[in-house]
Parts: structure tokens; C-alpha cells; sequence
């Protein structure tokens, strides 16, 4: 199958009150693990490349890789760009093959958020190319942050409702209490805050920094109107855990198979039981 963006699997997600993974792709063995989990899953499932993943791979690899893999895969697949920084990247990345792209304006005063998702969005639509945008901001677990600044960081419904209505992006990352990375403490979610985003916004909307928030919190999430969940830190987690396992009890071992094997299993299994937490299983 060619690659199928991500406005199709969140529609459809949405409509089925559940969510699609979204998965940071940097390398082969990242790459097989989610698609092999997508296909023992039967679930759709969106492969993302990050600023650090372009960087480390290289725009052409990420994209030859995505594209072999749905089209050897008999599950539809997007593949997106995950927090684009600007309009010549997102041009860049649908030039070279991307079926969606996150640009990510959440940084700028609400008006040049809307210029440039709106800017974005033209030329994207135009080629059949999905757009996520984001209002409020997402930050990191490394972020020295209060509670009070955290509030002040999160999406205002009210605002929410304006942007989609002048920018017109097809999904929105919504800021309710998640952050990228390790959590040092319990995440904690303002459904309140997502139940008034999801009464006024009626596009697909999408749950970032998803490592470590607990199930529970996921399905609420995924009850209330989230249908696109972003997961890269609890990937590492498990490829590096298997890679000190090995190398724990194998110290000598060079063969690079033997010790990425392991770690391409162990994400794999991740992958598939977020897809069962999310509900996108069975619904490829
Ligand atoms: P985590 O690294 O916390 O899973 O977040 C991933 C993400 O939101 C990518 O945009």
C-alpha cells in the first residue's frame, strides 16, 4: 500500500472513539519493530521523524524506509513529520515523499501561529498532504516548570476554537499536561480542559509526550477525543534495556544482530500493547 496520511487514520479514529499510534522512527530496527507490531496487531499506525531522527538518519533514509514498509505492509501506514520548525521544512519534507507534516507554531504569538499553519496547509492540501498543528505548548520533563507557569502553557478551548477556524490544519496537538521525555513525578491530565477543547474543535486531536502517562489517564483520553497518541521516550527505554541485557550477559558479543534482535523484539512488544491500550488494534 503507498503511504496514507495522517488526516485518514485520525478521521477515522475519531469516528471510532479510538486512537492511532504514532511512533518516532530513527532507524531499521525501530522501523520493523512498529510495523511488525502493526501487522500482528491489524492496526493502522503512523511512523513520525522528529528533528533528532532527520538529523540522525537523513531525510532520504527516513523516507526509503517508510515507503518500503507500506508498501510491503498490508496495513495502512503514514509517515510524518513530528514538531516541524519551519515552512521550507515542511516544502522540504512533502517534496521528498511525507504524507503529513506536524509544523509545530506553538512557540510564536497566536497570529504568526496562524500565518504560518495556514501557509503550511495551502500548499499541503493542494498535494494531498495532511497538517498538524499545536496551540499551547508541549515542553519537556526537563523543564524546570511550576505549576502556575504549566497552567499558563496549556490550550485555551476558547483560543483552540479560533485557530482551527483562520489556520484550518487537520489535526491539533493540544497542551493538557503531558510532556516529552521521563516523568520525574505522576503526569497529571486536565480532562476538564480537554472536554472543553473537544466541545468546541471538531478535528482530530492529538496527545503528545504520551511516555509514562498511565493507562488509566490513556483511555480517559482516548474516551474524551484524543486520536493520534505520540510515543518515542518508552521506545528507548526498551531498546536500551535490552541492549544492557545482552551486553550484561553476553559482555563479548560483537555480532551487531545479536544484540539489536533483542531490542527490535522488545519495542515490538511495546508498540503492541500501546495499539491494545490506544484501541486501534483490529481496526486496520
Ligand atoms: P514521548 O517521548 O514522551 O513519548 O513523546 C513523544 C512525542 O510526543 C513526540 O512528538
Amino acid at each position: 500500500m503507498a503511504l496514507v496520511t495522517v488526516a485518514e487514520l485520525a478521521c477515522a479514529a475519531a469516528e471510532g472513539g479510538y486512537a492511532v499510534g504514532a511512533f518516532n522512527l530513527n532507524n531499521m530496527e525501530i522501523l520493523q519493530a512498529v510495523i511488525a507490531a502493526a501487522e500482528e496487531e491489524r492496526s493502522p499506525v503512523i511512523l513520525q521523524a522528529s528533528q533528532g531522527g532527520l538529523k540522525y538518519a537523513g531525510i532520504d533514509y527516513i523516507v526509503a524506509m517508510a515507503r518500503v514498509a507500506a508498501e510491503k505492509a498490508s496495513v495502512p501506514v503514514a509517515l510524518n513529520l513530528d514538531h516541524g520548525t519551519s515552512f521550507e521544512q515542511a516544502m522540504q519534507c512533502i517534496r521528498k515523499g511525507f504524507s503529513a507534516v506536524m509544523i509545530d507554531g506553538s512557540r510564536l504569538p497566536l497570529e504568526d501561529n496562524i500565518t504560518l499553519v495556514k501557509r503550511v496547509v495551502d500548499v499541503a492540501h493542494a498535494v494531498g498532504v495532511s497538517v498538524e498543528a499545536e496551540l499551547g505548548k508541549i515542553g519537556g520533563t526537563e523543564d524546570d516548570i511550576v505549576v502556575s507557569e504549566r497552567e499558563a502553557m496549556m490550550t485555551e478551548p476558547e483560543e483552540a476554537a479560533e485557530f482551527i477556524e483562520a489556520a484550518q490544519p487537520d489535526l491539533l496537538a493540544v497542551a493538557i499536561g503531558t510532556a516529552h521525555g521521563v516523568y520525574k513525578g505522576k503526569p497529571k491530565l486536565d480532562f476538564e480542559r480537554l472536554m472543553e477543547i473537544k466541545a468546541r474543535v471538531d478535528i482530530p486531536l492529538v496527545l503528545h509526550g504520551a511516555s509514562g502517562v498511565p493507562d488509566q489517564a490513556i483511555r480517559k483520553a482516548c474516551q474524551i477525543g484524543i486520536s493520534k497518541i505520540n510515543i518515542d521516550t518508552e521506545l528507548r527505554v526498551a531498546f536500551s534495556g535490552a541492549v544492557q541485557r545482552t551486553l550484561k550477559a553476553s559482555p563479548d558479543e560483537i555480532d551487531p544482530r545479536k544484540i539489536l534482535g533483542p531490542a527490535r523484539e522488545a519495542m515490538k512488544q511495546v508498540v503492541r500493547e500501546k495499539m491494545r491500550l490506544f484501541g486501534c488494534s483490529g481496526k486496520a
